[in-house]
């Protein structure tokens, strides 16, 4: 059994303990050591008290008492003392108002985003609504619909992405990420009544390889006008103006035969070159934009096919319309002098934050 000697000493012990306790951490396993209620040695000799002779029990009695209130007491008053510690070196610390400031990053919109943006914007200031569709897409709208049926040696344009479908695969009803947005040009028209006047933006998907200019992912936008006399000059214009407002100057519009199943006639179009204003060289030598042609081949275009028409109830002999189609990277390269479609998708912002 400890003695009242001991127990003098078992406080001074954790008095000077507690003193030297650097945190309310080390000063909480001060505590603990003495006062656990399971296993603190203060609270070991309390439990002795009750197997002691009478005669002995208020001598002892005393001694722990006064040990344990002499250490509870210490506990306190660091506890205090470490507490007020902190707040007063949170209060001295000062903020250094050299240091230069965080830059704030601001957000911008990605390149193919504001290319979208900026078609939907010029052509809705034409009267053109904005309208988008689905990216997996039936073979019929893809392909059927627009006058490309199965055997159609078009289809080997539209290296499509084919999708299983565990029920079969009944010719019309088989399904694959579009290839381009003209079947909007059929959904559209299944839907309203002429006239007609949309812009489709959206994502495409071709097997193909990468490259340079190439993507499997990329994006497209499809016009769609259809009315009652409707001629190839209403297209002309249209595109004329576009080319005028994307680009800027008085931009000259080419039309060259090209075939499109969907179209007829069919056109490919061409702008004259922003940069050497159709000349073919700048200062620099040959133009690098155009690649020294004077012209940037663009979409393809044409007045919808009146086949295309009847398969959506319109009467050819009442309603004609324009057509045409081209991809959003094509024109984002060229308003920001991007050398490769790669760059658009390969996230690294130092690009990204610089066009
Ligand atoms: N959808 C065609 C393609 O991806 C482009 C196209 C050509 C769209 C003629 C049209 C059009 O609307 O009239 O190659």
């Amino acid at each position: 059994m400890a003695t009242a000697t001991d127990l003098k000493g078992l406080a001074d012990r954790a008095v000077k303990e507690i003193s030297s306790a650097a945190d309310e951490a080390a000063l909480e396993a001060v505590r603990v050591r003495y006062l656990s209620r399971k296993d603190g040695l203060i609270t070991a000799a309390t439990k002795e008290i009750a197997t002691l002779p009478a005669a002995e029990k208020p001598g002892y009695g005393k001694a722990v008492n006064e040990a344990k209130q002499r250490v509870e007491s210490a506990l306190e008053e660091r506890g205090r003392a470490l507490r007020e510690g902190a707040i007063a070196k949170s209060l001295s610390e000062t903020a250094d108002l050299t240091l230069p400031p965080r830059r704030v990053r601001v957000g911008h919109m990605h390149p193919i985003a504001r290319t979208i943006r900026e078609i939907t914007r010029i052509l809705g200031s034409m009267g053109f609504e904005s309208v988008e569709g689905p990216e997996v897409e039936y073979d019929y709208y893809s392909f059927e619909a627009l006058n490309i049926p199965r055997d159609h040696p078009a289809r080997d344009k539209f290296n499509s992405f084919w999708i299983a479908n565990p029920l079969g695969d009944p010719t019309d009803r088989r399904v694959g990420l579009r290839p381009h947005t003209s079947p909007m040009q059929i959904r559209v028209m299944e839907k309203r009544k002429p006239p007609v006047r949309v812009v489709v933006p959206g994502r495409c998907y071709r097997f193909e390889a990468t490259d340079a200019t190439h993507e499997s992912i990329f994006f497209q936008y499809e016009g769609l006008a259809i009315d009652e006399q409707i001629s190839m000059a209403d297209l002309k214009g249209v595109l004329y103006s576009f080319a005028r407002q994307l680009f800027g100057g008085e931009r000259k519009v080419r039309f060259r035969p090209d075939y499109f199943p969907f179209t007829e006639p069919s056109a490919e179009i061409a702008f004259d070159c922003f940069v050497c204003d159709g000349s073919g060289t700048t200062n620099k030598g040959r133009c690098a934009t155009c690649g020294g042609s004077g012209w940037i081949e663009a979409a393809g275009c044409g007045m919808v096919h009146p086949e295309a028409l009847r398969r959506v109830d319109y009467d050819p002999s009442k309603y004609q319309g324009f057509a045409f189609g081209g991809g959003v990277e094509r024109l984002a390269m060229l308003l920001t002098g991007t050398p490769d479609i790669r760059l658009f998708h390969e996230n690294d912002m130092r690009y990204l934050e610089s066009v």
